[in-house]
């Protein structure tokens, strides 16, 4: 964790771990990497693989199993949606699952590569990203610039007559444990971020609790309180403008009664 309470993930963690005792310490730590947890009328379905992860080089890769029938987005071909796969390295962002073809799906990251800022849903076969214009095809191949690299892509497996996408994601293993996650409960980063007009964050409670997050100077000061109630577990979100402050980068920052607290920054331009 670094001075301002935020929490960083190393995806090429081979300098901290053994091969021996990585497999050990991630055989412990997967068995509390299946969830299941509400997202709006969805159910998000999806399951780390304990004894199927992978070691390649200096990247340790985590088999993440997407439930695709839970979601009706994905049963026709340009369905896409959007998932915080619990543990994905936070660089990453979410990932966004596209059906392309009957049995072809890609899983890409959601942040452009120009500047980071997450892409627009999938629409008429591209991913616009707003800030400067790039677009991306459902591959994450670059239409148009000033982005010039693709969209990060996972490597996505689907067999027809099963019920699940594979999508192999570097560093889900050892971020789902070294990650920010705390007991269930999560912050996610705001998006899009940068921000100029709206902005979204969303957080995971694991059981009933009183939640505040608040907005924060990035010298710690309280600008405005975001959320103060209770909250029945699952996934919830919280939408604010942004357009009245100066440009910059501030905090927001939850907590909770059970004792949970995260901080994650927040950029307007
Ligand atoms: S951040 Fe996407 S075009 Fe600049």
């Amino acid at each position: 964790m670094n001075k301002q309470g935020l929490h960083f993930t190393d995806a090429s963690p081979n300098a901290q771990f053994s091969s021996q005792s990585r497999r050990e310490f991630l055989r412990t730590a997967l068995a509390v990497s299946v969830f299941s947890a509400t997202c709006g009328t969805n159910t998000l379905l999806g399951t780390v693989i304990p004894d199927d992860f992978k070691e390649s080089g200096a990247k340790l890769t985590g088999i993440y199993r997407l439930q695709f029938s839970e979601y009706p987005e994905l049963r026709t071909v340009n369905g896409s949606i959007r998932l915080q796969v619990p543990g994905t390295p936070i660089s990453m962002g979410r990932v966004v699952v596209t059906r392309l073809s009957q049995a072809e799906f890609s899983s890409l990251s959601e942040n452009c590569t120009h500047e980071f800022c997450p892409v627009e849903p999938f629409s008429n076969g591209r991913f616009n990203c707003l800030c400067h214009g790039s677009v991306f095809d459902g591959r994450g191949r670059v239409l148009n610039g000033p982005a010039t690299r693709p969209l990060p892509s996972y490597t996505t497996t689907y067999k027809a007559g099963e019920d699940f996408v594979q999508i192999d994601i570097p560093g889900l293993v050892v971020s789902s444990v070294l990650g920010d996650q705390q007991g269930g409960f999560s912050l996610l980063q705001n998006y899009p971020n940068p921000a100029s007009g709206q902005t979204t964050i969303e957080y995971n409670i694991e059981k009933q609790s009183f939640v505040t997050i608040s907005l924060l100077s990035i010298l710690g000061k309280e600008i405005s309180e975001l959320v103060k109630k209770d909250h029945e577990p699952g996934v919830h979100r919280i939408t604010t403008d942004v357009s009245n402050l100066s440009r910059g980068v501030y905090l927001y920052r939850m907590e909770t009664s059970t004792g949970y607290t995260q901080t994650r920054k927040l950029t307007v331009i």
